[in-house]
């Protein structure tokens, strides 16, 4: 180790560690510390950049609690999240898209044709689809986990204590003997993630903007089948081609049509929708 130089270090580091030969677990850690070193002696990092770097991530770390992980916003805006999504997207399968912060697992499960809106100002908009396989064939009792944002691009469980409830705008569908999902809520509008911290001076120094396309987020599951977290986007609207986390994908962006007074609708809805979007979700099997 005397001899220890920039160029036979980073076999030296990688030696150090006793991981189990053949486990993933070394694979990422070795490939880890190669692109950490390449990186350092490809720019030259000065004593201050690394410095730098160290505080930017203690920062991070100090502002995150509970309810606030800065770190995944971190990887958000760096599209390290879009790159995870994209490369476990399975061939034939709805594209996968950002989870963002705002999920519960136990949100209310609720009947097909209910209403998450209620009595909230903005378009009530009908969302329905059918909800496949890779082959096409309908997968009922999948299940259809929503969550969004309101008309001024609030998230109810961001103003708990505010007079909202966390459960508002948010729900599980159980799709029908035919794979068939249904409901009416309010199109929610963009809005801006977190920038009064570290990461928002990440992209103030980039001069980005922190704006998030107006989306629906949702997980949809099925027995046997690999579960997807995906977002639904809304033709022509702000932001769809400079979303802050890179979320968007062409095959998630549906059109909103206008509900006209001749619309038959082959279901019952408990609210007269505005406007109407049509979406399909597909599953690929597990494994
Ligand atoms: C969201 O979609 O809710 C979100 C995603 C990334 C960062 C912040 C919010
Ligand atoms: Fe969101």
């Amino acid at each position: 180790m005397r001899s220890i130089n920039q160029y036979n270090l980073t076999e030296a580091v990688k030696q150090s560690f006793r991981t189990e030969d053949g486990s993933r677990f070394k694979f990422l850690l070795e490939k880890f510390i190669d692109h950490l070193h390449d990186y350092t002696r490809e720019v030259n990092l000065t004593h201050d950049e690394w410095m730098g770097v160290l505080n930017f991530l203690y920062d991070c770390g100090k502002i995150s609690t509970p309810e606030r992980h800065e770190f995944i916003l971190l990887s958000d805006v760096l599209g390290f999240s879009a790159l995870v999504d994209m490369i476990n997207t399975r061939g034939g399968a709805t594209e996968g898209s950002n989870l963002g912060p705002f999920y519960i697992d136990d949100a209310p499960e609720m009947a097909l044709g209910a209403d998450l809106g209620g009595d909230r100002d903005g378009v009530a908009v009908l969302v329905h689809g059918r909800v496949r396989d890779t082959l096409g064939n309908p997968l009922p009792g999948a299940v259809v986990d929503t969550w969004q944002a309101d008309s001024s691009g609030t998230y109810p469980i961001q103003e708990q204590g505010r007079g909202q409830n966390k459960y508002d705008l948010r729900g599980k569908f159980t799709a029908n003997a035919k794979g068939e999902y249904y409901y009416t809520t309010v199109l929610p509008k963009p809005y801006t993630v977190p920038y009064d911290g570290p990461v928002g001076r990440l992209l103030r120094a980039g001069n980005r903007h922190a704006w998030r396309t107006a989306h629906l987020h949702y997980i949809v599951r099925a027995p046997g089948m690999r579960a997807i977290t995906t977002e639904v986007f809304f033709e022509n609207t702000e932001y769809l081609d400079n979303d802050a986390v890179f979320g968007v994908r062409k095959s998630l962006i549906a059109k909103l049509d206008p509900v006209n007074k001749s619309d038959v609708f082959d279901f019952t809805l408990s609210k007269q929708p505005d406007v109407k979007l049509a979406f399909d979700f597909v599953l690929a099997p597990e494994g």
